[in-house]
């Protein structure tokens, strides 16, 4: 299974939802391969300084071309697990990553122009394949987290999870994974799965 995480725009929560969705998707005796298809490499990076032990059974493929992203997902096998970061700005790779997706997963925030930039992605989505939201760094407490939820649901796109905002979370590297982070990815993590089986 070939999840991506995907996103034009930078900021939304890719990096973040990708390592963790990794981290998840090795635990429980399981390996899992991480594609860092983003030439700055914080994924990659993430993972190599990491101490968490769930990343020693991720593997770490760096692929930050859409030539090295091809070859990197056609070895991906059938029974394997596989989750891609993707870099902002390189429409191209995205759709390429997306051609390869048995699912995909969209960060987005609460605000503004957000609902755009999903929109802009969800058109490079074949109609049939499994896709859904997470909500990054949500205060979901609030009315506008509340009503942006409604109104994704409201259009027919799954929200297949919210991630709160927390400063373990943003630390990234420096602290362990964090657990409300770990429980919140879990559940996207098991909406994705549930999608491409239900597929
Ligand atoms: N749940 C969260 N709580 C707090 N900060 C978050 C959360 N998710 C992401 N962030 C922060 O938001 C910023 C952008 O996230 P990142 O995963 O790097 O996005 P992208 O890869 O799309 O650029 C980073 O500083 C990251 O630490
Ligand atoms: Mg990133």
């Amino acid at each position: 299974m070939i999840v991506v995480v995907a996103a034009l725009k930078g900021g939304v929560g890719k990096t973040t939802t990708s390592v963790y969705l990794s981290a998840l998707a090795a635990s429980s005796r399981r390996e899992a391969t991480l594609v860092d298809s983003d030439p700055q490499a914080s994924a990659a990076d993430w993972v190599e300084n990491a101490e968490d032990d769930a990343f020693e059974r991720v593997t770490l493929v760096e692929a930050p071309t859409e030539r090295m992203l091809t070859k990197a997902l056609d070895r991906i096998g059938d029974e394997d697990t596989a989750v891609v970061d993707t870099p902002p700005g390189n429409e191209r790779l995205l759709a390429k990553a997306i051609d390869a997706a048995d699912a995909i997963i969209i960060p987005t925030r609460i605000g503004g122009v957000e609902t755009a930039r999903v929109e802009a992605v969800l058109e490079l989505v074949p109609r049939r394949k499994p896709v859904g939201l997470v909500i990054c760094s949500a205060r979901t407490y609030t009315r506008d987290y509340q009503d942006v939820v409604a109104a994704w649901v409201e259009a027919g796109v799954p929200v297949w999870g919210s991630v709160p905002e927390r400063v373990a979370i943003a630390a990234g590297p420096e602290e362990y994974l964090s657990f409300d982070g770990l429980e919140s990815y879990r559940s996207v993590w098991r909406r994705a799965q549930r999608a491409v089986r239900e597929g």
